[in-house]
């Protein structure tokens, strides 16, 4: 089956994400901004990064590597297009940050905000860690279930709504023992609330160190 995001125009994305009822690109914003404050990343990785939403909040002398990873080649030609007069040193890659084949040479930071719905927990997680160096550090933004609105909230881009077969809500539990089986510790986590009665959960996990070797003599 293809991929519905592959079928939705890049101005129904944003017009949804912007529109009052949903009101999602600010707040991916802002946390987007503070994780980049908190951490000052030398490198960084954005899983499904669209048009670049707080791409402006990087400060090349501080991180010199930024790469973005969609599925949707449409969406990195125009983060190309806004971003083609900054300083930042980025790196585009239309990939499935889900399938076994993906890596990106190791970052400091993971950002994935809202995309952990669309592709396999154990596998995605997996890749994350690879692409993560010891110590680095993923933030991974879920939605959490509402009693009082659909997962796709009803606006004017109703191409948006062919996302519903394949999104599914991971729950933070779920999310965060897929991580720890992978070597992601969760060392903070916050509930940010959305628009109608929605809210996200940020959980950030940390990458330990590799194991030391265990040699065992035998005498
Ligand atoms: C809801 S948006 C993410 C919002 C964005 N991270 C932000 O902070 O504004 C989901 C994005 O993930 C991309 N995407 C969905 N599945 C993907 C996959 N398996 N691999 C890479 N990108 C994917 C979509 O094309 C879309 O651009």
């Amino acid at each position: 089956m293809k991929n519905p995001w592959l079928d939705i125009p890049f101005g129904d994305y944003e017009g949804h994400m912007n529109s009052p009822a949903v009101a999602q690109l600010q707040v991916l914003n802002e946390l987007f901004a503070a994780v980049l404050a908190s951490h000052r990343p030398k490198s960084v990785a954005i899983l499904g990064c669209a048009g670049g939403n707080g791409l402006e909040h990087i400060d090349a002398s501080v991180t010199e590597r930024v790469v973005g990873i969609d599925i949707n080649p449409a969406y990195l030609q125009i983060l190309r297009k806004r971003f083609s007069h900054s300083q930042m040193n980025l790196e585009l890659v239309e990939a499935d940050f889900a399938s076994p084949t993906f890596s990106v040479p190791p970052v400091e930071l993971v950002f994935a905000a809202l995309v952990f719905e669309y592709v396999p927990t154990d596998q995605a997680v997996r890749t994350v860690s690879r692409s993560l160096v010891p110590d680095g550090i993923l933030v991974a933004a879920l939605q959490l279930p509402s009693a009082a609105s659909p997962p796709v909230t009803k606006t004017e881009f109703s191409s948006l709504e062919t996302l519903a077969p394949i999104l599914e809500l991971v729950s933070p539990d779920t999310f965060t023992r897929a991580c720890a089986a992978n070597g992601l510790e969760l060392v903070k986590e916050q509930t940010i609330p959305l628009k109608q009665g929605k809210k996200l959960f940020a959980g950030h996990y940390r990458k330990g160190r590799a194991m030391p070797m265990l040699t065992i003599s035998v005498e």
